[in-house]
């Protein structure tokens, strides 16, 4: 059974499509063992907390860089005995001290179909703002593993989803987390407690 320590900021609804698949058996072989949040009043700690599974907090503010920060997380994850760290809307960046420690063995979920929309600055509801702005017709969202590139790192899982005409950042955010985010992140954190995701030459297989 793997451990999968998870990293959140703020509202955790992927955090909750995670626990809600672990209930209902749909991650085999992994079990969710402790939260970390880098914000101390994140809603994702209480779901946490509800659910029994242990929570930390490493408020983000109090490190001076993120070389220092990196530092406390990977002790954390360390201390975890994480198998797999998961990136649940967790809006910090670390740096290669704990991408190094964790190859493929990290993954992020972000909220766009990934070369688009995506790297320093697309996060949360800006994302779909840009995407909007854009006028693109299908937008989406990926699953990859993290590597020192902000959200460069081989791509695991997508799922397309359609924008409307009369779609808002918010309408658009909703249906992107109900339809595709939700999905793929546990479908993925399936696939690597079960040993079936295979990384050859930046390409993800499934086994
Ligand atoms: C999600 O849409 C996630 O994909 C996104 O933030 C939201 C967090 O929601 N993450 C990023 O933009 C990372 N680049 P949640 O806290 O309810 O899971």
């Amino acid at each position: 059974m793997k451990n999968i320590v998870v990293l959140v900021s703020g509202g955790g609804t992927n955090l909750q499509a995670l626990i809600d698949a672990q209930e209902s058996g749909i991650i085999k072989n992994g079990k969710i063992t402790c939260v970390i949040s880098s914000k101390a009043d994140a809603y994702a700690l209480e779901r946490a907390q509800k659910h029994h599974i242990k929570t930390r907090v490493l408020v983000r503010k109090e490190y001076p860089d993120t070389a220092a920060y990196s530092k406390a997380i990977l002790n954390a994850i360390t201390e975890e005995k994480a198998d797999l760290v998961v990136y649940a809307g967790f809006m910090t960046i670390l740096d290669e001290q704990v991408v190094k420690a964790m190859p493929n063995k990290m993954m992020n979920v972000h909220p766009a179909l990934i070369p688009s929309f995506c790297g320093k600055g697309y996060y949360g509801l800006r994302v779909h703002e840009e995407a909007l702005k854009k006028g693109v017709k299908l937008t989406g969202a990926t699953v990859h593993f993290v590597t020192e590139v902000c959200d460069g790192g081989p791509i695991i899982l997508q799922k397309a989803v359609e924008i409307l005409d009369d779609d808002t950042p918010e309408t658009l955010q909703k249906r992107v987390m109900e339809q595709a985010e939700w999905k793929i992140l546990p479908q993925a954190v399936s696939l690597f407690c079960e040993d079936r995701l295979e990384v050859r030459n930046d390409r993800v297989y499934i086994k």
